[in-house]
């Protein structure tokens, strides 16, 4: 049976074959544990985790000192909002309505400690404002932590303006930066910290990094796991080797083409939200507006049910507006807090293309779903 059309990369990518290949010897040769100095096993495996450490270092321009290997972006998010909020019972921090979970629930946590929160509210197209931020900025605030890009809508958030805001306050500015990592250019120059995973950019699951910004003045962040002295202390725990060499091989790939996959990803897309238009005349393009990734198209067909339209269509995987975050059915906290109703929430398909999606698999996937629209005319009397 021919596979389904992957149309939901932000889900999850696929490992580029270039960066398997760099992964597997560290499964079967070099398997060494690079914290063990005393053999060139662990000699191997060391180098080959400093050599990713500044792979990953060059795509966000920081300083590789900076980065921590992780599980992911989730263990990164939890390490920089937890930690910062450990021991306190009282402060303020600042972040939007449209974050991951991740950073939403994390939030929430500190809030039992006696820590404030505001959500600040999106505009229709899930940007929010630097004077927003401004204005919600108090003596007290110690964290604004602002998604670089948002994985429904792929919109982009004024991070860089956000962090000039801040050189005026001693709050910290955290970017979740896991969608956009590979797809447009970042770069940690105006914030604190950033998070990261490796699957969302053509890298293996289960690893990912914080950067924390080193030098002056310094951060102090409470170890994020007990144990062995692994990144100088912060995350204890063997490192996992293979892993850490794909993400750093997936930033090589990502930051040799940002800019020809930006182009050729951004024309796809663009073809394809013009074909749909013709067919879906009232569809809405949500953050259409705005700045936004290259390769992700939100789409809000009025009157039809999302999910009954893809399984009817079959062929095209992606994620739907009812169930994006937490597959719970609800309407998407994303596309609630711009403005959308329940019914337009469940009229909402994510259409996440890729490096790979062919001109090919776009024009089937148009063909799908312009035949639907066909068949669903509403009847005229
Ligand atoms: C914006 C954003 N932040 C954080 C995460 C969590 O990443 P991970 O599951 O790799 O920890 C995701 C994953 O969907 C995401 O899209």
């Amino acid at each position: 049976m021919n596979r389904p059309i992957y149309f939901d990369n932000n889900a999850t990518t696929a490992v580029e074959q270039s960066v398997l290949d760099r992964m597997i010897p560290y499964f079967t040769m070099e398997y060494g544990n690079p914290s063990n100095t005393s053999h060139v096993f662990g000699w191997a495996a060391d180098e080959a985790v400093q050599i990713a450490r500044e792979q990953m270092a060059n795509l966000l321009g920081a300083d590789p000192q900076g980065l921590v290997f992780t599980s992911g972006a989730t263990e990164a998010i939890n390490h920089v909002i937890k930690g910062l909020g450990k021991g306190r019972t009282s402060g303020h921090i600042i972040t939007a309505a449209t974050e991951h979970k991740a950073v939403l629930n994390a939030c929430e946590e500190l809030e039992s400690q006696g820590i404030e929160t505001t959500y600040l509210p999106v505009d229709q197209n899930g940007q929010i404002s630097v004077e927003q931020v401004k204005a919600a900025l108090r003596d007290d605030t110690f964290l604004v932590t602002v998604m670089w890009a948002n994985n429904e809508t792929g919109v982009i958030q004024p991070i860089k303006e956000l962090g000039l805001l801040l050189k005026n306050h001693p709050a910290y500015l955290f970017t979740d930066a896991t969608q956009s990592i590979g797809k447009v250019p970042i770069s940690v120059e105006n914030v604190d910290f950033l998070a990261l995973s490796a699957h969302k950019f053509y890298g293996p699951k289960g690893v990912g990094a914080v950067y924390i910004r080193p030098g002056k003045p310094v951060i102090v962040l409470p170890q994020l796991l007990h144990g062995g002295a692994q990144e100088r202390g912060r995350r204890a725990s063997t490192l996992n080797v293979p892993g850490i060499v794909g993400l750093g091989a997936a930033a090589e790939v990502a930051s040799a083409c940002l800019e020809s996959g930006y182009r050729e990803m951004k024309a796809q897309r663009d073809r394809f939200e013009s074909s749909l238009l013709a067919s879906f005349p009232d569809i809405l393009i949500n953050g259409g507006d705005v700045d936004r990734l290259p390769q992700t198209s939100n789409i809000t067909f009025k009157g039809i049910r999302a999910a009954e339209m893809m399984a009817e269509i079959g062929r095209i995987a992606v994620s739907t507006g009812s169930a994006c975050t937490t597959g719970s059915g609800k309407p998407s906290h994303v596309l609630s807090a711009m403005g959308l109703s329940p019914d337009e929430a469940a009229g909402t398909v994510r259409f996440s293309m890729g490096r790979h999606t062919s001109v090919e698999e776009v024009n089937e996937a148009l063909d799908l779903l312009c035949a639907y629209a066909a068949r669903n005319q509403p009847v005229s009397i």
